[in-house]
């Protein structure tokens, strides 16, 4: 028997054989699930529900499982012991040797990415985050969809997505005429390689958009701005280029500083010439119809959809977020090869992705095209102390820039108490470290669909689920490497005896528990599980360092406490890295 990277997983494939071979017809299935620790690793609750619809005794049919089990090639039982519970349930058992041959494996972040890469096998998943709005400077609000995205993305990607990140930017629309008209008033201009343009830009639109309610020539001014624009006008388009070149510049820092991983950025703007096809397709299948001169989608399968319209086509005849997003989806499914999308935004924009994927469900059936998973993951609101939106003193959302900014100096000030005697250097690595990662953890580690109160002296402690913790603690396990002049990376399974203690078999359990971890947060994309998992496997570490001695005499128990510090040690590293985080050797 092999040596399974996701036992449960496996044992569920088993089982269903197993009961095939035992004469149980489709119906069965195994019901594999985490047992109550006192009886084993797994139990299989699937007998009883069949038995019952069989009418047959359930005991008799575990102990027909049961054999047949024990009987399949695939199945060793010096790995696994199996028994039988009640009035039916399978008991499995991870033995102690399976617990060791699994560690010996799955030693590093090369041997877990490529088992866990079997989640996935190469399905080719579209990715769409951050994807802010242009000319606006990025603030607290840009937090989520760029730390959510990227941890959902790595941990695709890990599970063996191949996988694209695409940054749908708006950058087209309405405001462009009204920007335009804001920075021709102001004879302003731009600057990308000035920090501050973006800043500025902001300001234009404010001056404009204030001219635009004051007069009805001003508002006309700012709609032919925009038609000029849409027209193709060289001046206009000119200033529109600029614009984004600002943006892009300013967001580029930012992607730099959370480390982010985009690999595309089409936008909105790229999909300008591809709206025409999709009234076309929607009109012609029936699908869209027009409706005080708009032209709008009606699910009439849907209680509220059925007369909450899905707008495709404004009335004065231009493209809309919806229009475009249909075309960015074609486009994903013909030009990318798109099998999966995921979308990352804020839980406001929840009917717009359902609408969105009934409409491109009826429309892709009915010409044929194949469509892919589509997956919204949405998120709550970072919240202040007073429980609203979180905003500054003045009112205004938090920059972004001054959130980090804060969090490094923040993390700086915690650094050099710890270590009054560090050079100014290498507290700045660490601080810059701590600092950013303690605010994407912080955000990472809730529920991505509730919201949260936001607090700095919550996500900088060194105690409780929080980056610090994590951080120190991968930080102590290479201490303990520096100390006994051993490498994570020397080889200590073949060396190694059976884990033994009570301490040293929890913490193998905890590692082995990795892969159903990731399955779980793969089923969901909620990144906390991930984080859950990582704080309950660094608590699982102190407890077995706290009881049993690594540097003892007995060279086969030295090397298999070794072995579960290292193991632990490239688990956790993993993880960080899965969630954004770079993690340090020294803290
Ligand atoms: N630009 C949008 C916003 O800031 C998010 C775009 C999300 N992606 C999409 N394909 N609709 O709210």
């Amino acid at each position: 028997m092999d040596i399974w990277f996701h036992p449960a997983k496996e044992l569920d494939t088993l089982v269903k054989k197993a009961a095939a071979a035992a004469g149980f017809d489709e119906s069965f299935e195994a019901q594999m699930r985490p047992a109550d620790p006192r009886f084993g690793d797994f139990q299989s609750n699937g007998v009883l529900p069949y038995a019952k619809a069989q009418k047959a005794n359930p005991r008799a049919l575990g102990e027909k499982l049961l054999e047949a089990i024990k009987a399949s090639p695939d199945f060793d039982q010096s790995l696994i012991e199996i028994s039988i519970a009640g009035p039916g349930f399978v008991n499995f058992t991870l033995t102690k040797k399976f617990l060791n041959a699994w560690l010996a494996k799955y030693k590093g972040q090369s041997e877990l990415a490529e088992a866990a890469s079997g989640f996935y096998h190469g399905k080719k998943v579209v990715i769409d985050y951050p994807s802010p709005n242009t000319a606006k400077q990025m603030h607290v609000g840009h937090l989520r969809p760029m730390v959510i995205g990227e941890a959902v993305k790595r941990l695709l990607k890990f599970c063996g997505a191949d996988i694209l990140a695409d940054n749908h930017i708006g950058d087209w629309g309405t405001n462009f005429g009204i920007l335009i008209y804001g920075i021709k008033q102001n004879g302003y201009k731009l600057d990308a390689e000035n920090e501050n343009s973006l800043e500025e830009l902001e300001q234009m639109y404010k001056k404009g958009s204030a001219l635009v309610k004051e007069s009805e020539d001003a508002a006309n001014a700012a709609r032919e701005e925009l038609v000029k624009l849409q027209n193709g006008d060289p001046e206009n388009v000119e200033l529109w280029n600029e614009i984004n070149k600002v943006s892009t510049a300013a967001f580029d820092r930012m992607y730099k500083r959370m480390n982010l991983t985009i690999d595309l950025t089409y936008g909105e703007s790229f999909y300008r010439d591809k709206v025409e096809r999709i009234y076309k397709e929607l009109s012609e299948t029936g699908l869209a119809e027009e409706s005080e001169g708009a032209l709008v989608v009606f699910l009439r399968d849907h209680d509220r959809f059925k007369t909450q319209p899905f707008i495709i086509r404004k009335r004065d005849g231009a493209s809309n977020y919806a229009s475009t997003d249909l075309a960015t989806l074609l486009y994903r499914v013909e030009v990318l090869h798109a099998q999966e999308v995921v979308y990352v935004t804020d839980g406001r924009q929840q009917d717009h992705f359902q609408q969105l994927f009934l409409t491109a469900e009826k429309w892709f059936k009915a010409k044929g095209y194949k469509l892919p998973e589509l997956r919204h993951v949405w998120f709550g609101t970072i919240l202040g102390e007073d429980g609203k939106a979180i905003k500054t003193k003045s009112g205004e959302p938090i920059r972004l820039k001054a959130l980090l900014d804060e969090a490094v100096a923040r993390a700086k000030k915690i650094v050099l108490e710890k270590n009054p005697d560090i050079d100014g250097a290498e507290a700045d690595k660490i601080a810059n470290t701590v600092g950013v990662a303690a605010l994407r953890y912080a955000d990472l580690v809730q529920n991505r669909t509730g919201d949260y109160v936001f607090s700095w002296d919550k996500l900088l402690a060194f105690d409780g689920n929080t980056a610090p913790y994590l951080l120190y603690a991968v930080a102590r396990i290479h201490s303990i490497f520096r100390k006994t002049g051993f490498s994570p990376n020397d080889d200590f399974a073949s060396k190694a005896g059976e884990v033994e203690t009570e301490q040293e078999v929890a913490l193998a359990r905890k590692l082995l528990a990795l892969p159903a971890v990731f399955e779980l947060t793969l089923n969901e994309l909620r990144p906390h599980y991930l984080c859950i998992y990582l704080y309950e496997l660094a608590g699982a570490f102190s407890t077995f360092y706290n009881a049993d001695k690594v540097m003892v005499d007995d060279e086969a128990v030295k090397a298999r406490r070794l072995m579960l510090c290292s193991r632990t040690l490239r688990i956790l590293e993993t993880g960080l890295r899965l969630l954004g985080i770079e993690p340090l050797e020294k803290m």
